[in-house]
């Protein structure tokens, strides 16, 4: 017992010392809700009941200019969980009944042959990532029929780069073994929180054997890349059980990390109702799980890419960031990038560059359209000239933390977001002259934030009572 609690002392006392680098009324100045830029016009701009032939239209159009150039981008959302872990916010649809995978394919090679007509070459896929919910859910006879019917019909870039989500609970070195033949190189594996006491308030039972086991399949079978999913801000996560999942987790030396924020969003994730909310942490302790992790990450070899990913030198990503390589799409930071972007499956998301476009969000609604014969697409939105150059400053300061504005834009830049630059400059975040915007090394901790002073939408939206509802920065 006194042993328990001098090690917690010791823990404590050391991950106190170390997690004051960033002032904490900075910290909470920023704190605001604010989006995360995996699109621009972020997707609570998009417009519901989006014209289908008009997304068509630009879907051919965009598939004939890069189908030959890039080769496309594929996204495959697959649903369904065996359990609820109770903070997610991803889509998600709870079963024990596996009979669901058949028929989910079966709906999912429908939408891809609706595509295809519309494509009428060849696709050259280039990348493709499943998931999810949890695609490893399904077996890997499954996944294996699944993905043969995507390739049957498409070309594979030689240069391409696949990549799947797997839950180290259910991740077998069958399925890792399947994937791989099949060209897969990436493994993203959701670890969340390895303290027996945050797994068991959030329904997610995960033995941090089961990651390492999952993690030794992928690196023995030749996955180049694997990448862990952590959360600071669970309920009852504290600064000592933080500091131990981190120190467990930078002992398995995953080659990319994304140290996600808990996203409170119980008017969407009723999920997120089944637990008190009194067992959050408080916002100034947020502040110090998200100081204490950064910290620890870097001081354990882990450059800051941004926004919430990390990574070693020895991965791409560290050289696309310095190279200016770097894309931003819904997966987050990305190293290749296509311009077009074929989201299938419930809720997926399509980016065709001038248009978005988003699947049915329910499976009832999802397979209705398509025993139709219909595309599911349900919300969307095409963008603007406005839109496009907006878009452009966004990418550029998220994946470059620099940007230059074009004269024509001035008169915009000057009405919205002039103003918002002369308070970021004065906290030190970036500096800027009437030709661009160069995010200082304190910046890059409060990219969000910047990249809300070229968010017309938002800005134009703040003026009105009742905008969209995000989830805070930190
Ligand atoms: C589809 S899941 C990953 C694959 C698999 N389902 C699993 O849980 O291992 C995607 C990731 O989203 C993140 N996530 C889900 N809900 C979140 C929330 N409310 N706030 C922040 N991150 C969240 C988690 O880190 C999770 O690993
Ligand atoms: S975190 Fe992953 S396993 Fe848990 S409910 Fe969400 S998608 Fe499913």
């Amino acid at each position: 017992m006194i042993q328990i609690s001098l090690l917690a002392f010791v823990y404590s006392s050391f991950a106190l010392y170390i997690i004051m680098t960033i002032d904490p009324a900075l910290l909470n100045k920023y704190n605001v809700p604010v989006p995360r830029y995996t699109s621009y016009p972020t997707v609570p701009f998009w417009k519901d009941g989006i014209d289908s032939a008009q997304w068509k239209a630009v879907f051919q159009e965009q598939f004939k200019l890069n189908n030959g150039k890039q080769g496309i981008s594929l996204y495959l959302h697959l649903p369904f969980c065996e359990s609820l872990c109770t903070y997610c916010g991803c889509n998600k649809k709870i079963t024990t009944n596996h009979t669901v995978e058949e028929v989910y394919m079966e709906a999912l090679a429908k939408e891809w042959n609706i595509y295809l007509e519309l494509m009428n070459e060849p696709p050259v896929v280039r990348e493709l990532h499943l998931g999810g919910g949890t695609p490893t859910f399904f077996s890997p006879e499954n996944l294996k029929k699944l993905l043969n019917i995507i390739f049957e019909k498409s070309i594979v870039n030689p240069d391409h780069e696949f990549s799947i989500e797997g839950h180290p609970n259910n991740t077998t070195t069958e399925h890792l073994q399947t994937l791989f033949d099949l060209g897969f190189r990436r493994v993203s594996y959701g670890v969340q929180d390895n303290d027996p006491e945050v797994q068991r308030v959030i329904n997610r039972i995960q033995p941090v054997e089961n990651v390492q086991r999952a993690t030794d399949a992928a690196r023995a079978i030749g996955f180049k890349s694997v990448n862990f999913d952590l959360i600071y801000g669970l309920p009852l996560q504290t600064i000592e059980s933080l500091y131990k999942t981190i120190l467990q987790t930078v002992a398995m030396r995953p080659d990319r990390i994304a140290f996600y924020s808990y996203a409170h969003v119980p008017w969407t994730s009723r999920g997120q109702r089944l637990f008190d909310e009194k067992d959050l942490p408080s916002t100034e302790e947020k502040m110090k799980l998200y100081q204490l992790g950064k910290e620890l990450l870097s001081q354990n070899g882990y450059f800051d890419i941004g926004m919430d990913h990390f990574a070693l030198e020895t991965d791409d990503m560290y050289a696309a960031k310095l190279e200016g390589r770097l894309h931003r799409n819904f997966m987050g930071y990305t190293t290749q990038h296509t311009s077009l972007l074929l989201g299938l499956g419930v809720s997926s998301i399509s980016d065709a560059g001038i248009a978005f476009s988003q699947n049915e969000k329910t499976l009832h609604d999802y397979y209705a359209f398509i025993e139709r014969n219909e595309l599911p697409v349900k919300r969307g939105y095409f963008l603007s000239e406005e839109d496009v150059a907006f878009k452009n400053y966004i990418l550029d300061i998220s994946c470059k933390g620099k940007t230059t504005f074009k004269k024509e834009h001035l008169p915009l830049l000057k009405e919205f977001s002039f103003s918002e630059l002369i308070k970021l400059e004065q906290d030190q975040l970036i500096n800027w002259s009437e030709e661009g915007v160069t995010v200082t090394a304190l910046g890059a901790h409060f990219i969000r934030n910047i990249c809300k002073a070229f968010d017309l939408h938002l800005l134009r939206n703040q003026q009105e009572t009742a905008g969209p509802r995000f989830s805070k920065a930190i």
